[in-house]
């Protein structure tokens, strides 16, 4: 299986992100074994900290080093994706020399109570992803309007957004074959 690390953006108690990655989870999707971290426990970046930094952070670094590939699951905020979210990318790229994105295999998702279902979120988030050298999935793109999306036990109740989550791990998949190869030359 690919070990898939997770961050899910949205740390209320009730996120709808945390939602999504609960149903997406309980997919059972083929060949993926996602991992995930509370980002919410990171401290802010600084760089006071970044050489000899807490150990959750190491903790935090480590998991990053180990996955085989990187999920993002974020919601919007102000058409761009939360500071906690950036926070934790911004701990995982320094010091400087030192970015552990570099070259993951990534993809991204996210859902919203709203039209756009994060399209804003996803491409700014995209375009932090890119200047990270991560190789990131262009196609498919999903946007989620996850408005009425679960039910009382938090399940999807759409099967249309259960295929199309199926299709888009398929896409993942085969994506990061496509570009693993390179990324077990990584050195760091
Ligand atoms: C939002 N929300 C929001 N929604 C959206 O579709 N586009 C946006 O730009 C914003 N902006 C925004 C800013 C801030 C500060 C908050 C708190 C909220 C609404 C947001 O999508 C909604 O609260 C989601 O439920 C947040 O995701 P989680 O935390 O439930 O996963």
């Amino acid at each position: 299986a690919i070990k898939t690390l997770t961050l899910v953006g949205g740390i209320s108690r009730n996120s709808l992100n945390k939602k999504y990655f609960r149903s997406i989870q309980e997919l059972s999707i083929p060949h993926f074994e996602f991992e995930t971290f509370d980002i919410s426990k990171l401290p802010f970046f600084s760089q006071d900290l970044e050489m000899d930094p807490p150990d959750i952070v190491s903790e935090f670094k480590d998991l990053i080093r180990e996955a085989q590939a990187v999920l993002f699951i974020s919601p919007e905020y102000n058409r761009s994706f939360p500071g906690v979210l950036k926070n934790a990318i911004d701990w995982g790229s320094r010091p400087y020399g030192q970015n552990l994105w570099n070259r993951k295999p990534a993809a991204l998702l996210g859902a919203s109570p709203g039209a756009i279902g994060t399209f804003g979120a996803q491409h700014h988030l995209r375009q932090v992803m890119a200047y990270l050298n991560m190789s990131v999935l262009g196609q498919p793109e999903m946007y989620f309007n996850a408005s009425h999306a679960f039910d009382e036990q938090d399940r999807l109740t759409n099967e249309k957004t259960k295929e199309l989550l199926l299709q888009y791990f398929a896409a993942f998949e085969e994506w990061i074959r496509l570009v693993g190869e390179r990324t077990e030359d990584r050195e760091d």
